[in-house]
């Protein structure tokens, strides 16, 4: 049987509030520098999160840019003609837009039993937007890259030390060269036709659609193309995660997911009819089904599939409710894609808690 995430249904009079809800109107912060903050639970009713409540995700300190003095991006290794850009030259090719879910590895990390260190992110590492900018094909098409290259080699502007053994340097990424070619994988400047904000990567970032949110490199000022794999701290030794044969393997595509987005948990509700809400997304394929339970799992029954319909973006849902009775009540969502994969009922536990997808019980007090 699965419970519900306030766990105070069983112990709290009917006419108490079961859980008191935050602050809707700015991120909740988890850490100021570098800045980690998750978009509010009342947000994520939206399809489209407003940038300011956006979540974001920083290793490091938020670097000073300015685009006019000191910020262009080179693209350079393994190619025919390297390359040097500023923002204008990247407004001399035709813009582009995309609507793309970008979720954290870590979303829903404090799900997990027993707990694990890393940034305890509820579930409001997922988020939104409509992205503008250019196909990175484009530029990859007029370097030209040579023959025997293997890997796309992203670098920030932001410098930290990712860990106290490890040398100061960039935020640096590597992608395969088929996803960095994929006409859909974008150099963004835009982000909700706004300039991009400073703390999503202004003037430039990678935005990489399907996979979770650390190969999206912000502040991007380097592109190398390469032969080699590369295996600096953040592809090798965090975003990785076991799979069945126990080997840790990097993390890439977004598993299949889903959240209720309304009720929220410990809401009370009056009447006969309620239409609960939510989202779901995989970044593997679009959504096929979504099924709400409202016994703890043991049965389930359709929702209806909502809204705008993107190939990167999450899918709106609705399911109009009956209770059988009142009293406190246990929902679950669960969410399928079109290549077969389902939301497991259990989160699957590894040591740096990444990819946290199980269902996330919601309970509701339902008032006579
Ligand atoms: N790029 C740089 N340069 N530095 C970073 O710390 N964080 C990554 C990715 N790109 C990061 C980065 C991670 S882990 C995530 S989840 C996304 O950015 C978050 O993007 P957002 O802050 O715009 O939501």
């Amino acid at each position: 049987m699965l419970t519900c995430t306030c766990n105070k249904a069983e112990s709290v009079a009917a006419d108490e509030p079961l859980c008191t809800q935050p602050d809707q109107t700015d991120l909740v912060l988890i850490e100021e520098d570098p800045l980690i903050g998750e978009t509010p639970q009342g947000v994520l009713q939206s399809w489209l999160t407003p940038n300011p409540l956006f979540y974001v995700r920083n290793h490091y300190s938020i670097p000073s840019v300015d685009e006019t003095a000191d910020w262009s991006l080179s693209v350079d290794g393994q190619v025919e003609n390297s390359l040097n850009l500023d923002l204008n030259g990247f407004r001399q090719y035709a813009k582009q837009t995309l609507p793309v879910t970008l979720e954290c590895a870590g979303n829903n990390r404090s799900d997990l039993t027993p707990g694990v260190p890393g940034n305890p992110f509820q579930n409001g590492a997922v988020s939104t937007a409509i992205w503008g900018g250019i196909p990175l094909s484009v530029l990859l098409n007029e370097a030209g890259i040579k023959d025997g290259a293997t890997e796309i080699l992203f670098e920030g502007l932001d410098r930290g030390q990712p860990a106290p053994d490890e040398e100061f340097g960039p935020y640096t990424r590597s992608l395969p060269i088929e996803v960095a070619m994929h006409p859909d994988t974008l150099l963004a400047y835009e982000m909700n036709g706004e300039a991009m904000p400073i703390e999503h990567g202004y003037p430039l970032r990678l935005v990489v659609p399907g996979w979770y949110g650390m190969a999206s490199v912000k502040w991007l000022t380097h592109i190398s193309v390469t032969t080699g794999k590369y295996e600096g701290f953040w592809q090798k030794d965090r975003y990785i995660v076991e799979n069945d044969e126990g080997v840790e393997i990097p993390v890439s595509n977004i598993e299949v997911k889903s959240l209720i987005s309304w009720p929220q948990p410990g809401t009370a509700l009056k009447g006969m009819v309620h239409v609960i809400t939510g989202l779901a997304w995989s970044g593997n394929a679009d959504i096929a089904s979504v099924e709400i339970s409202d016994d703890g799992g043991e049965t389930w029954k359709s929702a209806e599939l909502v809204g705008p319909k993107y190939k990167y973006a999450w899918q709106q849902w609705n399911f109009v409710w009956t209770p059988s009775s009142a009293g406190h009540v246990t929902l679950v969502a669960r969410a399928h894609d079109e290549n077969g994969n389902k939301q497991p009922l259990e989160n699957r536990w590894n040591r740096l808690g990444y990819v946290v997808n199980g269902v996330r019980p919601v309970c509701v007090d339902i008032k006579s």
